[in-house]
């Protein structure tokens, strides 16, 4: 290997730079590594020589770095999300960087910090960007990529990018690691496209997970059941319709025995969740443009709920239940309600985070691909599951539908399904069970398939008291009334 032939850099050699490094060179790209922190470089030349695929360069600064690539470079930066990006971008400047060169920020960077970079490095460099999602074993094995930035740096990029991504069937079944197939790794469109997507797709990784709890919880809660009886149960679901990597994980867990005390590791652990924030901006992403996306947002309340311990601790013993309690759930029937529960809610989340990328494309101008975009969730991924596969059909079929609800296939599955999500909703409420994310997905339904909303009366309100005007039923929507409401005479209205 000459010193100026590397495909590829990686800065930043913590767990997750480290294993897209480790995956590049077993796909036969050369990479040159750096880590501000000399025993992570060190650590990744290690298990680069013991993987002995395609040279690995362990570099002690940038200059190296870059005197150590193929021109036009490709530095990917696998640093902390936020003014680190920028840190190590002014750096690599100062040390040499061309105009021609790409860089890439892999990390978890909130969008609108890379629409905000994609202006900033213009004129200076080529700035591209790829969200990662798979955590350490995806990076290592096959993740999903979300790519973003210059068409033209993709060309060069996209190669690489394929051969590491998972891959999948034909059938959209997950490849092993090192197989050919479709690659999970797509170019989305200009600046903050990929980091936006990549952002939903954890926004909807909230909701299902927090979908997947509301039903152990009922289980655990309304049948006594205990966790690897529940896990039996789920490992059986994840063989059909819910089949997906959350759902599997999900079977392990509850099914596995703390070493310490050889109870359910599941009861051994604090009921507080943590977060990191792209569900919230998922949230604030929906509030903002106005596209309801009420399960996700639920789900990030439920985490802040979850974060309340003592509070609800208190609360447990000063809030009695005063609930139904001649009600005697049938166990095998409430089990397949919630099944149906489960499918109907975590089909909403979906077509709510499909419908909010759509609203927000729209006003970035992003020509953003659905079908493509649940092709690349369909391995690699956290939110990897079997019906995206019908979620990419879909939109392949009618790339312009609004809401996957209206789509023929889930149509006929809520269809089938709605009366099971409506008993295990009714029953959770009149027992005391929190199914917040559930019930959220029910009314999201019921609203979007109600044809008049009580929004008139609001209007109406609206005007009441802030002049807000308000449009007719018979005249064009744009022309706006306004009445004196409290001035009016009193009118009967007739009958
Ligand atoms: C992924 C994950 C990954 C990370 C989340 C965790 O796609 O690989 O989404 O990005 O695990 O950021 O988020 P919280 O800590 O907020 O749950």
């Amino acid at each position: 290997m000459t010193a100026t032939s590397c495909n590829i850099a990686m800065i930043g050699l913590g767990v997750m730079g480290r294993n897209l490094a480790l995956n590049l060179l077993e796909h036969g790209f050369s990479v040159a590594g750096y880590d501000l922190q000399a025993d992570l470089t060190a650590q990744a030349d290690k298990e680069a020589a013991a993987l002995g695929k395609a040279p690995f360069v362990a570099c002690d600064s940038l200059a190296q770095v870059l005197a150590t690539l193929q021109k036009p470079r490709v530095i990917a930066l696998s640093v902390p999300a936020g003014p680190a990006v920028d840190a190590v971008i002014s750096a690599l400047l100062e040390a040499g960087l061309a105009f021609e060169d790409t860089v890439i920020d892999t990390g978890n960077s909130l969008w609108t910090d890379t629409l905000a970079r994609d202006k900033a490095y213009q004129g200076k460099l080529q700035f591209f960007s790829t969200a990662v999602s798979g955590g350490e074993v995806g990076a290592r094995h096959g993740p999903a990529l979300m790519a973003s930035g210059s068409a033209d740096a993709w060309r060069q990029v996209g190669p690489m990018w394929k051969a590491i991504a998972a891959q999948v069937d034909a059938q959209g079944k997950p490849l092993p690691p090192m197989s050919q197939g479709e690659a999970c790794a797509a170019y989305l469109g200009p600046d903050g496209a990929g980091h936006y997507v990549k952002m939903v797709h954890n926004g909807i990784e909230y909701a299902d997970m927090q979908l997947i709890c509301e039903v152990y919880q009922c289980m655990s809660q309304q049948l006594g059941m205990a966790p690897a009886e529940i896990g039996k149960i789920f490992a059986d679901w994840n063989q059909g319709v819910l089949n997906s990597y959350l759902m599997e994980i999900s079977a392990d867990i509850l099914q596995q025995a703390d070493p310490e005390t050889g109870r359910p590791l599941v009861d051994m652990i604090l009921d507080k969740a943590g977060q990191k924030g792209t569900g919230l901006w998922t949230a604030v992403n929906s509030l903002e443009v106005g596209s309801p996306a009420p399960t996700i947002a639920q789900a990030v309340f439920a985490r802040a709920m979850s974060g309340l311990k003592s509070q609800r601790r208190e609360a447990a013993n000063n809030l009695p239940l005063m609930a139904e309690d001649t009600l005697t759930p049938d166990p095998s029937a409430l089990i397949t309600q919630l099944h149906d529960a489960l499918y109907c809610a975590k089909l909403c989340t979906y077509a709510q985070g499909f419908a909010l990328m759509k609203a927000t494309a729209a006003e970035q101008g992003w020509p953003l691909d659905y079908a493509e975009i649940a092709r690349i969730w369909r391995a690699g991924c956290i939110i990897r599951a079997i019906f995206l596969q019908d979620i990419s059909h879909a939109f392949q079929q009618q790339p312009e539908l609004e809401n996957l609800l209206l789509a023929g296939h889930f149509r006929d599955a809520l269809t089938e399904r709605q009366q099971n999500w409506r008993r295990a909703v009714a029953h959770a409420s009149l027992t005391g069970v929190s199914m917040s994310g559930i019930s959220s997905a029910l009314q999201y339904f019921d609203a979007f398939r109600t044809e008049v909303l009580p929004a008139n009366l609001l209007q109406a309100q609206r005007d009441y008291f802030g002049a807000h005007t308000y449009a007719r039923i018979d005249q064009p929507e744009s022309k706006a009334y306004h009445l004196t409401w409290s001035q009016m005479p009193r009118r009967q209205v007739n009958t």
